[in-house]
């Protein structure tokens, strides 16, 4: 692992108990976080970092936003579980409240973001054999190249991730994976009529924020409607105010037939995952058909609803659309040959490192983390950069001193 002269007894305390004791699926960076607040995290030894992760995007509103903390702290004291064999009294106004800010007929309660994609394409197959006719066991789903929505037999099985599905087969059969932002190849595939539906992401994040052309989401939509197949779109990363609107569908005013959510659904406690779509898909699936013990919670329900007044209470679209530009522009300024590209929409950003050692942007995530930062790379050359949604200006710029002044450590 990492050279015990590095860090911290303390530190090293905790790296060697997981190390020791928890499967080695993920490469951490080598920090050991004990406390959150807003826009900040601590360490065990009292440093305090700016989060430019949020729990890859789940964290919106700020670490321990008080009113997401209150909503569970009360509610946990009254009612958490009682599984969908009940109901219970938040169920209802929670699927009233989510439905009616979204504009669709119904939702279906989950709770990681990988189940909410699970259960899109469930409806997808269904409503492809019962309302449009597809004949038994011939239902495809497509997906784009790039993308990721989890590491289920299922998620991994639509990967072209080599990392993602090296391994693990057989896959699930009847996915197909087409280029993305490619409204040509979408149209050729859509020739097909045994297609249910195409599934993507508006901005592909763990690809390394790929944003697709202007005009890909209208062009997915008015092909959807033309040849009768379902837009699913996982806003499990991009949705709930991250890029600066709601939803990233909004930047082109399109409406996915299913719309899945989850991440900061919770504001980062606990998780809750959403799929939202009209009648005549939602009813395909009956009793007993699809379900989550979890899913529906009552806690989920009264977390979900607060993360999502907060949304639209503290302008978070508005400010991240802000703050991105802000942020971006001060990345631009900094010009520095390291630094081959910088985009993104809103707080959803990534900077593309120049560099002739594969590792520079591990390195300089450790560097970044040095200096009080704390950000990961994704996909080997690319950092991103998604803060929680509550930064402020004051805030930004500091940050973007601590990379400016971070960038030429990394060179020597
Ligand atoms: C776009 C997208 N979809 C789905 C998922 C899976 O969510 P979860 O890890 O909560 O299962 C992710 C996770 O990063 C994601 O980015």
């Amino acid at each position: 692992m990492y050279s015990k002269s590095n860090f911290s007894p303390n530190t090293q305390y905790f790296l060697d108990l997981e190390n020791k004791y928890g499967a080695h699926n993920y490469h951490p960076l080598p920090v050991v976080l004990k406390k959150g607040a807003g826009v900040f995290l601590w360490d065990v030894d009292d440093k305090r970092y700016y989060d430019f992760l949020s729990g890859y995007s789940a964290v919106n509103h700020g670490h321990c936003h008080p009113k997401i903390i209150e909503a569970l702290q009360s509610q946990a004291e009254i009612l958490t579980l009682t599984s969908r064999a009940f109901h219970n009294n938040l169920l209802g106004e929670y699927e009233q409240y989510i439905t009616q800010y979204f504009g669709y007929d119904k939702v279906l309660p989950m709770n990681t973001g990988v189940e909410g994609g699970e259960t899109a394409i469930k409806l997808a197959r269904k409503w492809g054999y019962e309302v449009k006719g597809i004949e038994s066991n011939k239902a495809k789903i497509l997906f784009a190249e790039g993308n990721f929505w989890g590491r289920t037999m299922a998620a991994i099985s639509s990967s072209t991730d080599p990392s993602s599905y090296t391994n693990f087969g057989p896959y699930m059969p009847g996915f197909e994976v087409i280029p993305y932002n490619d409204l040509i190849a979408l149209e050729k595939s859509f020739q097909d009529k045994n297609v249910a539906a195409f599934m993507f992401e508006p901005i592909q994040g763990e690809a390394g924020i790929i944003i697709p052309d202007e005009g890909y989401l209208t062009g997915i939509r008015e092909l959807c409607s033309k040849y009768n197949v379902l837009m699913i779109a996982d806003e499990i990363q991009t949705g709930l105010a991250r890029t600066g609107k709601m939803l990233a569908c909004d930047y082109e005013n399109v409406k996915p037939d299913i719309l899945i959510l989850g991440k900061a659904l919770s504001g980062g406690t606990l998780p809750i995952s959403a799929v939202l779509c009209n009648d005549e898909i939602m009813l395909t699936i009956k009793p007993g058909e699809h379900g989550s013990t979890y899913g529906g919670n009552p806690l989920a329900c009264k977390v979900a609803i607060t993360s999502l007044q907060i949304l639209k209470e503290e302008k978070l679209s508005e400010n991240a659309a802000a703050m991105g530009i802000l942020f971006r522009e001060g990345i631009e300024k900094i010009n520095s040959p390291l630094i081959s590209c910088v985009r993104g929409r809103g707080l959803l950003n990534a900077i593309v490192i120049s560099h002739q050692n594969t590792d520079a942007a591990w390195d300089l995530c450790l560097l970044l983390k040095e200096n009080g930062l704390l950000a990961k790379p994704t996909h080997g050359d690319k950092i991103r950069f998604a803060p929680p949604l509550i930064i402020n200006e004051i805030q930004i710029k500091d940050c973007i001193s601590i990379i400016e002044k971070t960038l030429p450590t990394l060179q020597s």
